[in-house]
């Protein structure tokens, strides 16, 4: 393992957000801080507040969370942890109806976005959301309708910057007729490439790419991860490999790995230290 005693996510380089903001590039999604399916409260509430309180002290000052995580369960621990949040960007989500746990159903009308961007300012304690991002483009509305509603909550002053989760280079191109787009978050890890041409794009743009399952849901960290040759020969762990992979493969490349635990995420953030040789990053890529 690498040392684990100091790490900070400083180490993972800055980005400017809507080249205006700086934050680390390392930062934490908050998806796991809820019950199991990402519904209801976590089984051990103290202690994800606990991993939460301890983002400062790592150097994380980015954090993805959704409304639906939970649901408003993420963004209310979020609040009861680290509010006010003077030093760090907390990015939010909308477009995802949550009928129960594991069930995930895209709505994109502009009245349920509103609805929702209102219940997250509450929900976060805020006037304005740093960053909100359209969950899903909800293919029951026309896209534009949608991308004209962010717009909308934009200029009302509730949005700072606005980005788009799991989409084409064509919806970024149509989306950006309406309002900048500051981030685009898809899934992304170095077992799941489907994306490349949309971080391609983002990285021509400036745009923030947020790789989602960026240790492939844990997948990576595991016994069996293909990763686990190079992490014993370095003396770190696999899914510190993955997310030193993410960091080298774009300066764009903004990786969220989500965790319940904070001996997980000191882990996590300590992959930030790893700086892997051009040898070792098309060893990786050969694994594709
Ligand atoms: N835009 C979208 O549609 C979308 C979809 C999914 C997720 N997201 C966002 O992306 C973030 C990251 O995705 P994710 O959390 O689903 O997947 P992930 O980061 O790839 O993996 C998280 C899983 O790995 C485990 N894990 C984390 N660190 C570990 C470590 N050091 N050692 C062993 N296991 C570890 C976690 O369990 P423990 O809790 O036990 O550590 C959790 O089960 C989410 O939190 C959310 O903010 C966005």
């Amino acid at each position: 393992m690498s040392d684990l005693s100091n790490p900070s996510a400083e180490a993972s380089g800055t980005f400017k957000l809507g080249g205006e903001v700086e934050i680390h590039r390392l930062g934490y999604g908050a998806m796991r801080i809820t019950g199991p399916g990402i519904w209801g409260p976590p089984d051990h509430p103290a202690e994800a507040v606990r991993t939460l309180q301890s983002l400062r002290e790592l150097g994380v000052n980015f954090i993805d969370t959704a409304d639906s995580y939970g649901p408003d369960v993420s963004e209310q621990l979020i609040r009861e942890a680290l509010h006010p949040y003077t030093d760090l960007l907390i990015a939010t989500k909308a477009g995802l109806h949550r009928p129960g746990p594991d069930r995930w159903e895209p709505d994109g009308r502009p009245e349920h976005l509103r609805q929702r961007l209102q219940k997250s300012l509450q929900n976060l304690g805020v006037e304005q959301i740093a960053l909100w991002q359209l969950h899903r483009i909800d293919p029951k509305v026309p896209r534009d309708e949608q991308f004209d509603a962010v717009r909308s909550l934009q200029n009302e002053g509730l949005i700072r910057f606005a980005g788009l989760s799991e989409v084409s280079v064509d919806d970024i191109q149509a989306a950006s007729k309406y309002f900048k787009v500051a981030t685009v978050q898809n899934r992304y890890n170095l077992s799941d490439r489907a994306s490349e041409d949309v971080l391609e794009h983002c990285e021509k743009h400036g745009i923030g790419f947020i790789p989602w399952y960026p240790l492939a849901a844990g997948s990576l960290t595991q016994a069996d991860s293909p990763l686990q040759k190079m992490a014993a020969a370095r003396n770190v762990s696999a899914g510190q490999i993955a997310l030193a992979w993410l960091l080298k493969r774009s300066p764009v490349m903004l990786p969220i790995p989500g965790t319940s635990k904070r001996t997980h995420l000191r882990e996590n953030v300590a992959a930030a230290e790893i700086s892997l040789s051009d040898r070792e990053f098309a060893e990786l890529e050969a694994l594709r």
